[in-house]
């Protein structure tokens, strides 16, 4: 899928006070557990509070006109984390797509899953699924659930997808460009993110968009993920306007 720029925003730049928008951002919403913790609840409640956060954290990038907005919602390494723990968080998606589908499908939001397929169980697969194809043909806000999903392992998968083609004579290794391993990527398609967001004031990428990630901007705030509102938002987006982005040359000034 590729995206479809020709939305308006219901809230400008400037009055999001940043002077350029980021066309995709990315979220690594972290500190749920910390969050709960801090207030003597079972960690369980600080995913259930952060449902809310990225709720309304998809209202706001819709009204702002972010064009692609990505959520790591379940890493590759989050199964090592205790049975009931990962049970809750499956349990939390399930919710999620049921309820919130319609209701995104209505505001015109088109869904993608990143992440491993394989080895998933089967109503979980199904709900994905079915999450993707009911909103296809939307041209809204795109929302990418980065879900099962590891960097690592997904470079992994793009290039044994290579490898089989140059073994068939499909390709040839000189074919395994970068444009061809961005193409075999979950990402195919879209922009790599402009801006990712890390809350809870870790200070890493845990194994998230490795390769996609390659000239973003990084923006960590301290603020656990239940915690996050539009304000935070906001200030994240108008430190990204602030940002001069070089990719390696020098800018406009220096030459
Ligand atoms: C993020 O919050 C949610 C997931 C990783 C699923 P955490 O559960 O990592 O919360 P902390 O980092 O332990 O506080
Ligand atoms: C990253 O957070 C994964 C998600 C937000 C889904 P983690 O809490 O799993 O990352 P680490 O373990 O602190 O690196
Ligand atoms: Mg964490």
């Amino acid at each position: 899928m590729s995206v479809s720029p020709d939305r308006k925003p219901e809230v400008t730049a400037a009055e999001t006070g940043s002077g350029k928008l980021p066309r995709h951002v990315a979220f690594i919403m972290d500190g749920n557990g910390r969050w709960a913790t801090a207030r003597g609840l079972p960690r369980t409640e600080g995913h259930r509070q952060g449902l809310e956060a990225l709720r309304r954290t998809i209202r706001h990038a819709g009204k702002v006109g972010i064009e692609v907005v990505t959520i790591y919602s379940f890493s590759s390494e989050n199964w090592s984390r205790p049975p009931a723990e990962v049970s809750f968080l499956m349990g939390l998606l399930r919710r999620f797509v049921q309820r919130d589908l319609s209701e995104l499908h209505k505001e015109n939001v088109r869904i993608r899953i990143i992440g491993g397929r394989d080895d998933l169980e089967r109503g979980i697969a199904a709900l994905l699924e079915e999450a993707e194809e009911l909103t296809q043909h939307n041209t809204g806000l795109n929302l990418v659930v980065a879900f099962n999903y590891g960097g690592r392992s997904e470079i992994v998968r793009a290039a044994q997808c290579l490898s089989r083609r140059v073994l068939a004579g499909e390709l040839t290794p000189e074919d395994v460009t970068e444009d061809a391993i961005s193409g075999a990527l979950d990402t195919a398609g879209l922009p790599d993110p402009d801006l990712i967001i890390r809350t809870s004031g870790e200070m890493r990428l845990s194994n998230f968009l490795l390769w996609q990630a390659a000239y973003s901007e990084f923006y960590f705030c301290e603020k656990h993920w239940p915690d996050f509102d539009e304000a935070a938002f906001d200030e994240a987006l108008s430190c990204f306007g602030s940002r001069q982005r070089r990719y390696g040359g020098l800018n406009a000034k220096a030459l």
